[in-house]
């Protein structure tokens, strides 16, 4: 059966290079179009993968190219502007996490996705890695029974993007470590428990350590997390608790999940850099006896990546699978961490 082949436009090509990539090799693209107002950086990326078409100018893009699709890979103050033109004009959206600064703007951007019946997928492309992956069939057949805990995390011991225009604070970004790291992991930790409400939070941000490294950058009173920790109660009594930094006194970078269940237990566990050493495993009382089984042995289907996973949708005309109402829920609950953060009190879901 032929398919129908896209058009797709990738704006920003720091991280959105691997939006080309991904795009680059899919059968299910006609052509790409590159956008970054960077010439040097459009240059760069439009020579590796051979693309002609390019430019500087979002909306001359939006308006000369047709395109069916784009991947919007730009600082976060841009994802509610740019993809709220581009849903207008007609172009579906994979819009890079976080969704938006704040819930407002995501909620903004739910809207134009159903008023202009445009897919918009937040590219929480963690889910999409094959341990996690199996990790959710796993739980979705029940063999961890009834899920009452989980610690999520994503801690660096010395990790702030100085490249980004940190000195704008939140302006740019919303927020730092846990709107940037947080929101992976949070997205995988709901995605594994099937995106409840949250009942409310606990929450504080420090920014303790790289203050000194800030000010011999020459940034001034830097106020963005350089660690965020929270602990929400979900509706039903399910606890998650979530750690993100940029920057803490730890022996190294690692990003763990572990859930605790009725029937069984998980980990998803990697140490990031030298040896890149990881634990996948799934903890069973089998027979009276505990069994720890790596991931890796449990049968599972293959996973598209992320980028394609966005194609299929929009050619078979599916629900994304990275959805703009769990996107905007995560951005919710970390507004939530925030205002915690600020006011020192547990605050409610509304
Ligand atoms: N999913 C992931 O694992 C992952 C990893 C890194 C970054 N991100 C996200 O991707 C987004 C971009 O991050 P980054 O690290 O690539 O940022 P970056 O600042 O390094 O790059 C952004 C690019 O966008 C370009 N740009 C800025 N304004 C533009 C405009 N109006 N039109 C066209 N191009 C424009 C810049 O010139 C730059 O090349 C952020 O939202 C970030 O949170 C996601």
């Amino acid at each position: 059966m032929s398919k129908r082949k896209l058009r797709v436009g990738v704006v920003g090509l720091t991280v959105g290079a691997s939006h080309v990539k991904d795009y680059a090799s899919s059968e299910s693209v006609q052509e790409i179009v590159l956008c970054d107002v960077n010439e040097t950086r459009l240059k760069e990326i439009g020579d590796k993968y051979n693309i002609s078409k390019r430019y500087t100018d979002f909306d001359k893009m939006l308006k000369e190219e047709n395109l069916d699709a784009i991947s919007l890979a730009v600082p976060n103050f841009l994802h509610m502007k740019l993809s709220i033109q581009a849903m207008e004009a007609g172009v579906h959206v994979l819009c890079e996490k976080p969704m938006a600064r704040n819930a407002d703007e995501g909620r903004d951007m739910l809207a134009a996705s159903i008023k202009h019946n445009k897919k918009l997928m937040i590219n929480f492309n963690q889910r999409f890695l094959q341990e996690c992956h199996t990790l959710k069939s796993v739980i979705d057949e029940g063999k961890l029974g009834d899920i009452y805990y989980v610690r999520t995390l994503w801690q660096r011991r010395r990790g702030v993007p100085w490249w980004y225009p940190l000195s704008s604070g939140k302006e740019i970004f919303g927020g730092g470590a846990l709107i940037d790291l947080g929101v992976h992991v949070l997205d995988r930790a709901m995605w594994f428990c099937g995106y409840p409400d949250p009942e409310w939070v606990l929450g504080n941000t420090f920014c303790k350590v790289s203050k000194e490294e800030a000010a011999r950058k020459g940034i001034q009173n830097f106020e963005l997390d350089d660690m965020g920790v929270a602990m929400f109660r979900m509706m039903g009594g399910l606890m998650i608790e979530l750690e993100a930094s940029w920057a803490s006194n730890r022996e190294n970078e690692v990003i763990t999940t572990r859930i605790y269940g009725s029937k069984g237990g998980a980990v998803l566990h990697r140490v990031v850099g030298d040896g890149n050493d990881s634990c996948n495993k799934v903890f069973l009382e089998i027979g009276g006896e505990v069994h720890d089984i790596p991931l890796e042995n449990m049968k599972t289907t293959k996973m598209p990546n992320v980028r394609q996973a966005f194609l299929n949708a929009i050619i078979n005309d599916e629900e994304v699978p990275c959805t703009p109402q769990q996107g905007l829920k995560i951005t919710q609950m970390l507004d939530m961490v925030y205002s915690s953060a600020a006011n020192g009190t547990p605050v409610k879901w509304e």
